[in-house]
């Protein structure tokens, strides 16, 4: 089924052209009808575009925007703009190597899979299709805890340890059983999520909601998402807004899984989180859909690697969409970087097929920015290949 014109009739009449969908109107309206094989999409945003076809609205809308006007949605693509790569000549780049070990995960790329929740709602492959994308092009890969699938045969698909991530509910015994069944399916790391301690005010969303005709009641039942299975949940929230520094000392009394806090964008916070004994830090403003009027994480990168100074490591996600995305971060001192809807447009669009054209193109192009800039490998990609505009702390 198509929702495209139903979707183009919204956009014609929205007082509010958000970040993608400014994109569409660089699409042609054609573009789905011609383009029926994952491999004749050419980028990211086509794919974005296929997505936006085939996913219905409501459930697109869920996906793609940010919170009130979108503005750190769309300050997480400017930001890049910030950055200019230094390109060094005459450097031997016949073998260019792009894998990576963070925190015992050997990966292939150093793009890894973000949590995104609910992925039975772009593709019925779901974290299935996304599983096995990643195992086919050696990506890593983390899990919800909003998950549609099962962790237990995400892992299996998998077929290598995958990260947790947490959101810990506002009860405790919750999160010691959430953590006892990830380290049971294997998981080697759990990343706890700080960005949203509270609700968020998702108006694109609600937008494109009264767009789709479905009756939402038809498929959501109020039924839990199968983390929460044997949980007690009854009037528990999904976060809790109480949570201080001290939870990572709780967490590592409960596991012995890496504990990952997700969503800092700021140095006194990185900092605190490697005092309070973290073991890895993902700069995140949970894609645009936490705290609205925020900088770009790109731009939050700096202050963050100076504060923790290579005691842990740093990943960053927010707005990646190029190889020369993922280039500038390397270069400003993450270890990996992650993508979030990029590979759900691709599970949108196409399913498994689709996220591992995804993962193709930025790979591709991560590449194609390494031979250009005289880089061989991951950790050849230092400041001196990125001029920063003065965001050097
Ligand atoms: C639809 C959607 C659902 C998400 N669900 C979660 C989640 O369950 N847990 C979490 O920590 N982050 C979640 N995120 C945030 C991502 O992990 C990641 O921080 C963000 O998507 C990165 O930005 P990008 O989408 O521009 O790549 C979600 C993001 C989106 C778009």
């Amino acid at each position: 089924m198509t929702y495209r014109r139903q979707f183009l009739k919204y956009l014609a009449a929205s007082p509010l052209l958000t970040s993608y969908s400014a994109f569409a109107q660089e699409v042609e309206e054609t573009l789905g009808e011609r383009l029926t094989d994952p491999r004749d999409v050419i980028n990211v945003f086509e794919m974005e575009a296929l997505a936006r076809e085939r996913i219905p609205p409501a459930h697109f809308g869920y996906l793609a925007t940010g919170v009130d006007s979108d503005e750190t949605l769309q300050a997480n693509r400017d930001g890049f703009s910030r950055f200019q790569i230094k390109p060094r000549r005459l450097v031997d780049v016949s073998e260019v190597d792009t894998t990576v070990n963070v925190l015992g995960v050997q990966a292939d790329s150093p793009i890894f899979l973000c949590p995104v929740g609910s992925q039975g709602a772009y593709h019925s492959d779901a974290e299935l299709g996304t599983a096995r994308a990643a195992a086919a092009k050696g990506h890593h890969m983390i899990l919800s805890t909003q998950s549609s699938t099962r962790i237990e045969d995400v892992a299996e698909a998998r077929g290598a340890p995958i990260w947790h991530q947490l959101y810990s509910t506002d009860r405790w015994e919750n999160t010691v059983l959430m953590l006892q069944r990830a380290e049971a399916a294997g998981a080697t790391a759990v990343c706890l999520t700080i960005d949203l301690p509270g609700r968020r005010n998702t108006e694109t969303q609600s937008r494109l909601f009264r767009e789709d005709d479905r009756n939402c009641l038809d498929c959501h039942r109020g039924q839990a998402k199968p983390m929460f299975e044997g949980l007690d949940m009854r009037g528990a929230r999904l976060t809790d807004p109480s949570l201080t520094w001290d939870v990572i000392g709780r967490m590592k009394q409960v596991t012995d899984m890496n504990v990952i806090i997700k969503g800092i964008e700021v140095a006194e916070d990185a900092a605190l989180a490697v005092e309070y004994g973290a073991d890895g830090i993902i700069v995140s403003n949970h894609g645009g859909r936490s705290v609205e009027t925020g900088r770009g994480t790109i731009e939050c990168l700096p202050e963050v690697v100076a504060a923790v100074s290579g005691r842990i490591p740093v990943i960053v996600d927010g707005g990646f969409r190029r190889g020369t995305d993922v280039f500038k971060a390397l270069a400003l001192g993450a270890s990996a970087v992650g993508f979030g809807r990029p590979y759900c447009f691709g599970l949108g669009a196409f399913g498994q097929a689709g996220v591992e054209r995804v993962l193709d193109l930025v790979n591709r192009e991560l590449v194609i920015a390494m031979r250009g800039s005289g880089t061989t490998s991951v950790n050849n990609i230092t400041y001196d290949y990125v001029h920063d505009n003065g965001y050097r702390v």
